[in-house]
């Protein structure tokens, strides 16, 4: 077998043909479904005549194939692994196909396959060609028609994209539906349902006075859990109107849930495809995170009908110009609707700690990629939320008007193209009057951007000197970088009054909080006027997607914490002081000597519990310590046991010293009002579970009984489920067994609620907890053929419970591999991403990198899909 090549963003050529049109015939079988496609092509503009006609075609059976009407000979033509080569074609002409396809036998969940007995697709990026064969590729965009025919009883409902024409009986029990898209569009968009499944309804009224029917499609038991779906719907509907001018633009909006789906959810147009656990809730089976994700995703996938579908990327390594854009848009959106600190909070904590790995490991690469093997590797944290950091910045930089001044040029310019991201943010240039030539280095260059800052207050003169130091470290084929253009916004925080000071800078006043540019290497910059000595507030609200480093001294930190101005660095304050605690107790565990707390993280805490009045949210999220994954992004080199010894010592001190503290705010904090999923709720539901979780960290009898209680009360998810997982998690097997077999059994019918069942287990730290995992890959419920499935059980271990998954004697390395080899076969995509935390092996100790390395190897020795093959030759390279 040839290895898989790299193809470049260097290489890029307009199609030698375009499609202006495709009309498709689906005939449904689950083992052989027939699928014929008449194209209307003709030759692109750009290229030169009389080339060959090449579509692009995957596990595909050609059954017929004419041109104008008139079959071709078996000379006038070529099928291979790849595609349909036709040597010799017209200008312009139609091309009839015919294929059959296996839907049943598509585990790969690309293509046309089944889900739960229904028929569905997805052909992001690529999996339109294991349809038909076309030019599979975004910039070829056409109108379509589509007729579905299916089995009436098995499949009562029939959908594709755009509105439907026509609908009718056929002999045998068969009926069809005809589907028609106006919207020119590509390949990727396209999107086919049918089986049995009800629909809510409901309607919008557009800001031009347009009805739009707005559908959700679900299996017939989850009817009742689509309310707060469709509510986000509408909310973000009206929301991109009001913040963006973008009115929807077909008859009907269709969301469908599928149990069976590679990633969250997908934009097709006019008919979104839902992984269901990113749709469905019920106060009973979903958390707010879950109600909060859903919204975020279905504002996510509707926002996408303008920033992706009606403008679209020209080729794939364009894929942030779509993805970072709309996810800064959800980002926006969500933060109106909930609290607004406390959004910024949740993404940049999940930012830096995720991200920021991806950056430090194997698979680092830029925002635009220049080259890929298999796209489909290319979903990342970077394309997708570092692409939207860098949209965060360009709005900051260019300010709020003209950022929407100059989204309305690239929507209006561009509208029915595929682009690129020069386009873009040469809109916001244009409108700006701004030059972001070397602002667009953020998109070539991967890797974090490090800033070592520091500062000297000038007594005598009322000066504060700031310097920074910029500097990108080396990534795989990016050994050296070019100083970037950040944004830092900052402010002075005068250590006597407590308060901003006001900034003079090279003359000019600029108010209490301001953004400096940095854009060389070092920069100094010179406060004058400065009245009193100050306390620098960098990079407030993480206005870049950098490290940043200051000598703060603890109090300097404690002092943050209590009166910087920025909500997010006060939170971020709190979060560097107790880092600084963690890393001492680290080195301690290491050196076998005593630990010892430090009082100033206790202080804090006393001090953040007493102050009734903060924002109720915020304070969750400023009692919640950094997470094992973040303390490990800080080390040099990972020690699992250690950090996870260290952070529970930190815990347990912190619960003994204010245990009472703790007791109050729980006990302030309990309601019994009908559950909603609104932010006041969900801020006080969150400080009381933080609360509770601080009292089990000591397993305090008093916590215990809360717990328990709040457990059996079954309130909602969210405090089930966090009781649960405190009772799993302690050492009460007596309280926690029972607990766990009754809420298995209660929701075994419900796969999202099992997904948690599993996943709350497998987060144990106990050291019996690998067993548990190999056994629950063998419960009913569990099923390699389900991402949700494997994302919830090996994928948590895997991520979240980094004591077992690094165990000593590599069997959690060991379960990960074997687990990675089996789906190579089946589900290429999540093979590929579930090897991830094998390819950070440079981040541990010998040892453990040496069993890392092997599992590694084992795997590469396999026969691979080009998907596995990237990313492990990659990590081994
Ligand atoms: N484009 C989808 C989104 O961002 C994600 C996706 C990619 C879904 C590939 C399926 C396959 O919303
Ligand atoms: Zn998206």
């Amino acid at each position: 077998m040839s290895e898989p090549q790299p193809i470049y963003l260097s290489d890029y050529r307009p199609p030698a043909y375009r499609v202006t049109r495709t009309e498709l015939t689906f005939d449904l079988d689950p083992d052989a479904t027939r699928v014929k496609a008449r194209l209307h092509l003709e030759r692109h503009p750009e290229r030169e005549a009389g080339a060959p006609l090449a579509l692009d075609g995957e596990q595909l059976a050609l059954k017929a194939i004419a041109i104008d009407g008139q079959p071709l000979e078996q000379d006038e033509y070529e099928v291979g692994e790849a595609g349909l080569v036709v040597h010799r074609v017209p200008e312009a002409f139609l091309l009839d196909t015919e294929v059959e396809i296996a839907p049943d036998g598509n585990t790969a969940l690309s293509g046309l396959y089944r889900s739960s007995g229904m028929f569905c697709t997805q052909c992001e990026a690529e999996g339109f060609r294991r349809i038909t064969f076309y030019p599979d590729r975004p910039d070829v965009m056409a109108t379509f028609s589509t007729t579905v025919i299916g089995d009436a009883e098995r499949e009562p409902v029939l959908l594709s994209n755009g509105n439907p024409v026509e609908r009718g009986e056929l002999p045998g029990g068969r009926h069809f539906v005809t589907w028609d898209d106006p919207h020119p569009k590509p390949s990727y968009l396209f999107a086919l349902v049918a089986g049995d499944l009800r629909k809510v309804e409901d309607g919008f009224t557009t800001m031009s006075g347009r009805e739009v029917t707005l559908q959700l499609w679900v299996e017939e038991e989850n009817l009742d859990k689509t309310d707060h779906a469709m509510a986000s719907l509408k909310r973000a509907m009206r929301w991109d109107e009001e913040a963006y001018g973008r009115e929807y633009d077909l008859d009907r909006f269709m969301i469908v849930a599928v149990n069976d789906f590679n990633m969250g959810a997908m934009e097709n147009k006019g008919l979104n495809i839902f992984n269901s656990a990113a749709v469905l809730t019920h106060p009973h089976t979903a958390t707010d995170a879950a109600f909060q994700r859903v919204e975020g995703i279905v504002a996510h996938e509707y926002f996408h009908n303008w920033s992706g579908n009606r403008v679209t990327c020209r080729d794939w390594f364009q894929l942030s110009l779509k993805e970072g854009f709309t996810v800064f848009r959800d980002q926006c959106f969500s933060a109106e609707t909930n609290s607004a600190p406390v959004k910024r909070i949740e993404d940049v904590a999940f930012f830096r700690t995720a991200q920021f790995a991806e950056d430090a490991g194997p698979t680092a690469h830029p925002v635009r990629p220049d080259h890929y093997i298999e796209i489909g590797n290319f979903y990342t944290l970077t394309i997708y939320e570092k692409g939207a950091e860098i949209v965060r910045m360009l709005s900051n930089l260019v300010g709020k008007e003209a950022f929407r001044r100059g989204s309305d040029l690239y929507f209006e310019r561009f509208d029915g193209q595929a682009v690129t991201i020069e386009d873009f943010v040469d809109c916001m240039a244009e409108a700006s009057g701004q030059d972001l030539d070397q602002f667009m280095l953020w998109y070539a260059q991967a890797g974090t951007p490090e800033i070592d800052a520091h500062g000297e207050y000038d007594y005598a003169n009322a000066e504060y000197r700031l310097i920074l130091r910029q500097r990108t470290p080396a990534t795989p084929g990016q050994p050296d970088k070019q100083a970037l253009h950040i944004p830092v916004r900052l402010g002075l925080v005068g250590t006597k009054s407590g308060r901003d000071l006001p900034l003079t800078l090279d003359g000019e006043m600029r108010g209490t909080d301001t953004v400096i540019h940095l854009r060389e290497e070092e920069q100094e910059f010179l406060f004058t006027d400065v009245s009193e000595a100050p306390v620098p507030s960098l990079l407030r609200g993480f206005s870049a997607p950098v490290k940043l480093h200051f000598p703060y001294g603890r109090e300097d930190l404690a002092f943050l914490q209590a009166h910087d101005s920025d909500g997010f660095n006060r939170w971020d304050a709190g979060q560097r002081l107790a880092l600084l605690a963690l890393d001492d107790l680290i080195a301690a565990h290491r050196n076998g000597v005593e630990k010892v707390m430090d009082p100033r993280v206790t202080e804090a805490f006393r001090v953040l519990l007493a102050a009734e009045s903060d924002d109720k949210a915020v304070l969750a999220q400023m009692l919640t310590l950094p997470s094992e994954a973040y303390i490990a992004e800080q080390q040099p080199l990972v020690d699992v046991d250690a950090i996870h010894a260290a952070r529970t010592f930190v815990k347990q001190s912190l619960a003994l010293a204010l245990r009472t503290d703790f007791l109050h705010v729980y006990r302030e904090h309990q309601h019994d009002a009908p559950y909603a999923p609104e932010p006041e709720q969900i801020a006080a539901r969150s400080l009381k579970n933080v609360a509770l979780s601080y009292l089990m960290a000591i397993e305090d009898e008093t916590g215990l009984e809360l717990a328990r209680e709040q457990f059996e009360a079954d309130h909602n998810m969210t405090d089930v489920r966090h009781a649960l997982t405190l009772l799993v998690h302690s050492s009460r097997g007596d309280i926690a067994d029972p607990a766990l077999k009754a809420f298995g059994e209660t929701w075994a019918h419900d796969p999202l609620v099992m997904d948690q069942w599993f996943a709350i287990q497998v987060t144990r730290p106990q050291p019996d907890v690998l067993d548990r995992v190999t056994f629950l890959m063998e419960h009913p419920a569990f099923s390699l053929k389900n991402p949700n499935k494997v994302r919830a059980l090996i994928g948590t271990f895997a991520n979240q419970n980094p004591v077992n998954f690094h165990r000593a004697d590599g069997a959690g390395y060991r379960l990960l591999a074997d687990t990675v080899i089996e789906l190579n076969r089946l589900n290429p995509e999540i093979a590929a991403r579930l090897v991830t935390p094998l390819t950070r092996w440079a981040r541990f100790d010998e040892a453990r990198q040496e069993l890392m390395k092997g599992e590694l190897e084992r795997i590469r020795a396999e026969e691979l899909s080009p998907n596995v093959y990237e990313v492990v030759e990659k990590a081994l390279a």
